[in-house]
């Protein structure tokens, strides 16, 4: 039996903000930021009703069409996330509901940038327990939401979007063939989103909203040491080289980060796909959205060897090889 993944979709916000748009916002320019980040333009929300759950459920639908099942079909929906709509519900349980995937377990996972990494293993857990035989992973977000929009250093960096793909446990070999994922929570600080305060008859919190905050450079020094050093670990475990794998779907944070993983790989850049000029960083949703282009526009066959890679705030990280 193997895990495989038979669908995949995305949706991204009509709103684009280039960079000549933000530069009227905060003092920045297009140079710089193409520079230093690769991002040309990104796609935001355009309110409430184009929230985390909308982009998830749309995105959803897309996948659930392009593996040709029926979201009934459905036994396991994990959305990855940390910029949900609400609370409570979990986005997992609005998309069930907007979906009508009524035998859905559902809940929410948040490991930030890696998120959809850890869906993905997550849900392979499930299909391996044979607790679930199809699911359905997805990774969205509102990050225009928790960003400062007066912080150049941030505001900058990220864009909304949710990708999806749906997950089945098949007769026959490949689908998922090794993975990892780790997280140190010694490096926390790193990247930050922090949440409400305490409001009770104990205590009240003068804490206002908090936005994303970040130490970029030690960001890059971790990402370009520990994504190269667990795709390592699952070329190994699988017995590949770095070049028998056809394309390295990669977190799209920045351009940098990308080029340096590369040259770790000794892979040329071929086999780094990116998007991120188009949609900045969507955190949990940038593999599965760069994966649904990839897999709509024809680039992958039956056999072929893929690795997804994600590192985030946590700090989080994984990497899993795949035979399509
Ligand atoms: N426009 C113009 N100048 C800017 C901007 C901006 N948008 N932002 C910062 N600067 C200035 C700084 O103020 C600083 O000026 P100074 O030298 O006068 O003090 C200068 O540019 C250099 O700033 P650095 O922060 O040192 O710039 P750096 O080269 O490190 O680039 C960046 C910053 C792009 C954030 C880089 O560190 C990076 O990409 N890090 C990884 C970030 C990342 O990937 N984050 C997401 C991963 S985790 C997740 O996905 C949630």
């Amino acid at each position: 039996m193997a895990v495989k993944i038979i669908g995949t979709g995305s949706y991204v916000p009509e709103n684009v903000a280039d960079n000549h748009f933000l530069s009227t916002i905060v003092d920045t320019d297009d140079e710089w930021i193409r520079q230093r980040t690769g991002i040309k333009e990104r796609h935001l929300s355009s309110g409430s009703k184009e929230g985390t759950s909308f982009m998830a459920a749309k995105a959803a639908r897309a996948a659930l069409e392009n593996s040709g099942i029926s979201a009934e079909e459905l036994d396991l929906i994990i959305v990855a996330t940390t910029s949900a709509d609400t609370y409570v519900p979990s986005t997992a349980c609005q998309v069930q509901g907007e979906i009508g995937a009524i035998r859905a377990t559902c809940f929410d996972l948040n490991a930030a940038c890696s998120g959809f990494l850890f869906s993905l293993n997550t849900a392979d857990a499930y299909l391996e327990m044979g607790m679930a035989r199809t699911a359905l992973i997805i990774g969205a977000e509102t990050l225009s939401r928790e960003v400062n929009w007066s912080d150049r250093s941030t505001c900058i960096l990220f864009g909304d979007g949710a990708g999806a793909a749906v997950l089945q446990r098949v007769e026959g070999s490949g689908g998922i063939l090794a993975s990892v994922t780790g997280s140190d929570g010694n490096q926390g600080d790193v990247i930050t989103c922090k949440g409400r305060g305490i409001q009770n008859p104990f205590h009240k919190s003068r804490r206002k909203k908090d936005y994303i905050q970040m130490n970029g450079q030690s960001v890059f020094r971790f990402a370009v040491s520990t994504v190269p050093k667990y795709i390592k670990y699952v070329l190994k475990k699988t017995g590949l080289e770095a070049d028998d794998v056809k394309f390295y779907i990669l977190h799209q944070a920045n351009r940098r980060i990308l080029e340096l993983i590369a040259k770790r790989l000794k892979v040329s850049m071929d086999k780094i796909p990116m998007n991120l000029d188009h949609y900045g960083n969507t955190s949990s949703a940038s593999i599965p959205i760069l994966l649904d282009e990839i897999n709509r526009n024809n680039l992958l066959e039956e056999g072929d060897k893929i690795v997804l890679s994600g590192f985030g705030g946590g700090l989080t990280w994984g990497a899993t090889l795949i035979e399509w």
